[in-house]
């Protein structure tokens, strides 16, 4: 069962909701969005319905919701979210271009990766600190000191940045530099660390899970938001299948499905769903075509040298052609690139 407060709905019409529950036997998780607060209530539910919960103040609605994804479920909630990441939209109407390195490596680097980023019409810069790789012994990130680098190329730059989380003990570290919160593929089922940045009050990104359902990863998102965090944005990034020409298979149809069940935004990363430079744009293409709110993509100013994923970062000679697409696609579909 869910509660839908009112836009005018204040703090104590929230905790006075909170308390009733609560002195009814059950537990209330309150979510909070850019445009609404959403409580979902554990418990009895025979038990909540003999509660005038409808008629307490500052409440909207009350509906008992059959998905198993209750907070980020569009059965609350069937106007689809915007998510605003330092002041830029990520939601319905806008396509927003995330896009820089894949791995924080350098200073000069970061910098460069930037501004090929903002030359193709990226609003946000991605660019990892910490990496998840497959081997150890591969390069992990640069941790603090890479996001040190972020937080000195957002301010020469303008651009707000999302960076990965990969352990629960850091999430306060990261979220200190941090513009959004990103969770990823490998770790999209880690429930500690998704609870973790639920808390964190700050945007979250969250991947699809390499071998994840659509349902396993709405569940997902209802762990961030049953912490108090409504402000996620689900990023399609391929699934694992038979087929090995690519490094991931791209599943287009998530991309609606995931906007019919749930309210939340869904971009997607063609970048490692492809993993190969010359499938970046076609995929984008598909992405937006297919009606995602936005897409992120790894750029390299030379990727021969890169310390991760070279071969899918887009490079100089690409970005007139992904500036293009930014520029014509969105319109076909009565969008604006954000
Ligand atoms: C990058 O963004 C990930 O860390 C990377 O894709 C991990 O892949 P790998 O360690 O298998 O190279
Ligand atoms: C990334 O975007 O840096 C990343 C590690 O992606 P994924 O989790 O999708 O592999």
């Amino acid at each position: 069962m869910v509660i839908v407060m009112g836009p005018g709905a204040t703090e104590q019409d929230v905790e006075a909701i909170v308390e009733v529950i609560g002195t009814a036997g059950g537990e209330a998780f309150v979510s909070r969005g850019v445009s609404r607060t959403i409580i979902g209530l554990v418990g009895d539910v025979a038990q909540f319905t003999t509660l005038d919960l409808r008629g307490m103040t500052g409440v909207a609605d009350v509906m008992r919701v059959s998905a198993p994804y209750k907070l980020v479920s569009r059965d609350n909630h069937p106007e689809r979210s915007t998510v605003r990441v330092g002041g830029v939209p990520i939601g319905p109407g806008t396509v927003t271009l995330i896009a820089g390195p894949c791995a924080v490596e350098t200073p000069e680097q970061t910098l460069q990766a930037a501004r090929m980023a903002a030359a193709a019409g990226a609003t946000l810069l991605r660019g990892g600190a910490y990496k998840p790789r497959t081997s150890p012994y591969a390069f992990q990130g640069l941790g603090e000191a890479g996001l040190r680098i972020l937080a000195d190329v957002r301010e020469r730059t303008g651009l707000p940045v999302v960076t990965e989380v990969v352990d629960a003990g850091d999430v306060a570290l990261v979220a200190s530099y941090a513009d959004m919160l990103q969770v990823g593929t490998r770790n999209a089922q880690n429930f500690a660390l998704l609870q973790a940045v639920g808390a964190a009050g700050k945007p979250v990104m969250l991947k699809r899970g390499m071998n994840a359902t659509i349902e396993e990863w709405l569940m997902a998102a209802e762990y961030i938001a049953q912490r108090g965090n409504l402000d996620v944005v689900l990023c399609e990034r391929g699934i694992r299948t038979f087929e090995t020409a690519t490094r991931n298979t791209l599943d287009v149809s998530a991309v609606p499905l995931a906007q019919r069940l749930s309210h939340l935004p869904v971009i997607v990363d063609p970048s490692h769903s492809g993993g190969h430079r010359d499938l970046v744009l076609p995929l984008t293409r598909a992405a937006i075509a297919a009606g995602a709110d936005g897409v992120i993509i790894d750029v390299h100013p030379r990727p021969d040298q890169a310390l991760c994923d070279g071969p899918q970062a887009l490079v100089d000679g690409d970005l007139d052609e992904l500036a293009r697409v930014m520029e014509r696609f969105p319109p076909l579909l009565g969008k604006v690139a954000a």
